[in-house]
């Protein structure tokens, strides 16, 4: 597991990293976006799901907790999942989500949800704020993704 530091100044930064993430994303790999409310966790996901092809602005998936795409609106199946609003790990277990990961990308907001349960091999991205309402996103990449991780 290696660390990564990203500084990224602005919404285009971040929405051009989800576009270089999506140019090595696969079915079955699970990313997971941790950081607070405003960090930017959804412009991410937009920049991935644009470059997967995508016409138009992704929307938050906040309400409807996961919002699937499918072939041939992009390229790849893609599961987008907020769970902000989960209460417990009961609500989690309903979800099942790890059936997504059989047969699509799985884009994960608020991962504490799942507390121990998030998947060895997600990639982990965590925003946080910083100087001049810019972002400092760490990746915590796993064996997975070291080599993609390089290319990006
Ligand atoms: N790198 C960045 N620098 C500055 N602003 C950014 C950056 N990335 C995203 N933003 C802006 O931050 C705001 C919040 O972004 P976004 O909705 O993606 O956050 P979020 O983490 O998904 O929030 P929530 O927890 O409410 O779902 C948006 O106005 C977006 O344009
Ligand atoms: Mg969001």
């Amino acid at each position: 597991m290696a660390e990564a530091v990203i500084d990224l100044a602005g919404e285009a930064a971040m929405l051009d990293l989800g576009r270089r993430i999506a140019g090595h994303a696969r079915i079955g790999d699970a990313i997971a976006l941790e950081g607070g409310l405003g960090a930017g966790k959804t412009t991410l996901a937009r920049g991935i799901l644009e470059a997967l092809g995508l016409a138009g602005e992704a929307p938050s998936p906040s309400f409807a907790i996961v919002q699937p795409y499918d072939v041939p609106e992009v390229r790849l199946p893609v599961a987008h999942v907020d769970l902000y609003r989960l209460d417990g790990p009961e609500e989690v277990e309903e979800l099942a989500l790890g059936d997504y990961l059989m047969d699509s990308l799985l884009i994960i907001e608020w991962p504490d949800r799942l507390g121990d349960r998030l998947w060895p091999h997600a990639l982990r991205l965590t925003i946080e704020m910083a100087a001049d309402d810019a972002r400092r996103l760490t990746a915590a990449v796993p064996d997975a993704w070291t080599e993609r991780w390089s290319q990006i």
